[in-house]
């Protein structure tokens, strides 16, 4: 209680609080004090095809030439740069070897172990094309979808890279979803192949992934795939399936060191990654080469103001929207050397990160609020993987990502990490926006904690009603975006339909990008400040998952009747997952339900993945309804966070159900 008090107190003192910019950080920033920010939201309004084609053409290397900037006249199926074609591994690797990055380091590769691995743009241009020659070796041709199912290594930043070059269509899933999971997405894609690797290293542990693979594959469905293509990165004891599984080393070795970039149309799907919607099955977010690229160099630029000295760390997994973006293709596309981490925050110790930055000498680090807030905890716990006891000389620019940052974990962060002189990017995007959107500039912007500031330039986000009205600043409304911009979503794979009706609904008149979450403008700055999702997709550190995709996984358990899911606000994991669950039999208590509750996390961590285990698990003799037979999912919220019932009950059924479900087994 203590706690929360004091919290609470420091939260409205923050608030006020406001940090300028570093004079000697403005001094130096692509973009550098608020009057160049507003100079080219000025260029934005005035001439927004303009302001666009200008940046893509002093950004990009064009194969083609683009005519047509903009093209709305299938809305809102939006084209961007669309008679102009590219090549995305043309821009990330050869573009440095033309431009005296040849030996300049791309990628350290820290190991879970601790042992790095450097390449230069060389090595990594060669490795990429011998891996496209390979997949091309393989028949595998523009258009393909390819599934990646690593972790994260050289060779998957590679694997993507090698795509790119041959106009195949990656789709990366995360590593730590399950095979189920995976082969709903194989099956989804079309794919043709999957590259994967032998087992993954995190946290001092072997865990599988080719296995997952065959797993997968065995539930049938998945007859697109011809080729499994394995990395080893353990040795670890696998099974190998004649004629369709192959040793990646195998593939390339004698391959050509030249391969000729495929050259694309700009609007060219570069990849689909599924992400969580409120209902249904995952959406497969499609991005296109031109726009998307485009939007990873220059927020590169923008955003992180990255110079040619900087060593640069994003802690994301290339399976997230970050990893590309941010990883796999901004960082490369600006020439820059990073940081490819392969192992956890807290191994061998909860100072890693810090360790890691000393050892690199990383001057932009980029990670999500939820390891923040456990390193806080850690370093309460243990003062020796503290911040302090490390060598952090070399920052000098911090990013949040991935979810809201509360204003403790920010202070903290600006403190211990950046101590005092670094500022901080709290930078508001999602999977469909394909790179940042509301976000400060560093050598630009007041930052004040807890705030994303302000839209880049060019990105048109408002807030408003649910009639699509304007809402006055100070109110809280809907987060929309009233024009394309070029890194946006093209469509869901497979279905454009749920496209339009969930990026564009009717209801905003069908032209505003709906983001999904809400939002509020401070009354004296315009700063936006994210208030959380408006539907029902839950933050569970910084993982996006819908709670529909676990009730459903929850109802597949043969001895549950009926699942209801919600979100309950978590210290450390920013949300945590909550489900009421109705049993075919009766209630369970005590032991027997504790023991049914450990069996159905295991259960949803086998449909879905680890990351969707709910945290608590409530058994009820039924759920809180409306006589229409409605779930009441707001009563379902408050019970979860423990609170009382204060709201009007009157259109609920079965009243005495709330008593019951007030119980964690
Ligand atoms: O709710 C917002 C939250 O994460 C959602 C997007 O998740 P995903 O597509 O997985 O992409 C994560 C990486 C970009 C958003 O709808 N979110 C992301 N960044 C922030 C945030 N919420 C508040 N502040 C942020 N900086």
């Amino acid at each position: 209680m203590a706690e929360n008090e004091s919290n609470q107190e420091e939260f409205t003192l923050q608030e006020n609080r406001v940090f300028p910019p570093p004079a000697e950080f403005a001094a130096k920033a692509a973009i550098s004090g608020m009057e160049a920010y507003e100079k080219l939201c000025a260029e934005a309004a005035t001439d927004y095809e303009g302001f666009w084609a200008r940046l893509a053409r002093e950004n990009i290397d064009w194969h083609k030439p683009f005519t047509s900037t903009l093209d709305e006249s299938n809305a809102p199926f939006y084209k961007w740069f669309g008679d102009g074609q590219l090549n995305a591994s043309y821009n990330c690797l050869d573009r440095n070897l033309a431009n005296g990055n040849a030996d300049k380091t791309a990628i350290i590769f820290e190991a879970d172990d601790g042992a790095a691995t450097r390449v230069t743009y060389r090595e990594l241009h060669a490795r990429v094309c011998k891996f496209a020659n390979a997949l091309k070796s393989r028949g595998i041709q523009k258009g393909d979808r390819v599934i990646i199912y690593m972790s994260m290594s050289i060779e998957g930043v590679t694997a993507m890279q090698a795509c790119a070059r041959i106009g195949a269509t990656h789709s990366v899933v995360f590593g730590g979803f399950s095979a189920k999971s995976l082969q709903e997405r194989i099956i989804d894609a079309g794919a043709v192949a999957v590259i994967t690797a032998d087992e993954q290293q995190r946290g001092g542990k072997s865990l599988p992934l080719k296995a997952i693979v065959d797993e997968a594959l065995a539930m049938g469905g998945c007859d697109t795939i011809r080729d499994v293509i394995v990395y080893k990165r353990t040795g670890g004891n696998i099974a190998f399936q004649e004629g369709r599984d192959i040793w990646l080393h195998e593939l390339v070795d004698g391959q050509s060191a030249e391969c000729e970039p495929e050259w694309v149309d700009a609007e060219h799907p570069l990849f689909i990654l599924y992400t969580s919607g409120s209902t249904g099955t995952p959406k497969g977010v499609q991005h296109s080469t031109g726009g998307f690229l485009l939007w990873a160099a220059l927020t590169m630029k923008w955003t992180f103001d990255i110079k040619p000295d900087d060593v640069y760390w994003c802690t994301a997994d290339i399976g997230w929207v970050t990893g590309h973006t941010y990883i796999a293709y901004g960082p490369t596309a600006v020439g820059a050397t990073q940081i490819v981490f392969e192992g956890v925050p807290t191994y061998p110790h909860a100072g890693r990160f810090w360790e890691t930055i000393a050892k690199h000498k990383v001057s932009i680090f980029y990670t999500a609020p939820t390891a923040i807030r456990s390193l806080i905890k850690a370093s309460d716990v243990d003062e020796k993987v503290h911040p302090k006891n490390f060598d952090l000389s070399s920052l000098r620019l911090l990013g949040s990502v991935g979810e809201p940052i509360n204003p403790e974990a920010w202070m903290w962060y600006y403190k211990n990490v950046g101590q005092a002189r670094c500022p901080i990017v709290d930078t508001f995007w999602q999977t469909e926006t394909g790179g940042h959107m509301i976000t400060p500039l560093p050598g630009a912007t007041p930052l004040v904690p807890g705030s994303c500031t302000l839209p880049l330039p060019g990105i048109m986000a408002a807030i408003v009603d649910e009639a699509g009205a304007d809402v006055a600043n100070g109110q809280g409304g809907i987060l929309v975006v009233k024009r394309p911009w070029p890194s946006m979503i093209r469509t869901i794979w497979n279905n454009p339909d749920r496209f339009r009706t969930s990026y564009f609904p009717e209801e905003l008149g069908g032209k505003y990008y709906l983001a999904g979450d809400g939002a509020v403008r401070n009354k004296d700055t315009g700063y936006f400040t994210i208030t959380g999702r408006i539907d029902d997709v839950l933050n569970v550190s910084g993982h996006r998952m819908g709670t529909m995709e676990i009730e459903s996984a929850l109802v597949a358990h043969p001895m549950v009747a009926e699942a209801a899911v919600v979100g309950k606000p978590d210290e450390t994991t920013g949300e945590a997952i909550c489900a009421f669950v109705v049993l075919k039999q009766a209630r369970p208590s005590g032991e027997d339900a504790k023991k049914l509750a450990a069996e159905l996390r295991t259960w949803v961590a086998k449909e879905i993945g680890p990351i969707a285990k709910p945290k608590e698990i409530r058994f009820g003799d039924n759920l809180p309804k409306t006589r229409s037979g409605k779930i009441m999912r707001r009563l379902l919220r408050v019970l979860a966070k423990g609170e009382n019932i204060t709201q009007d009950v009157s259109t609920l059924e079965n009243p005495a159900i709330l008593e019951q479900l007030k119980e964690t087994a």
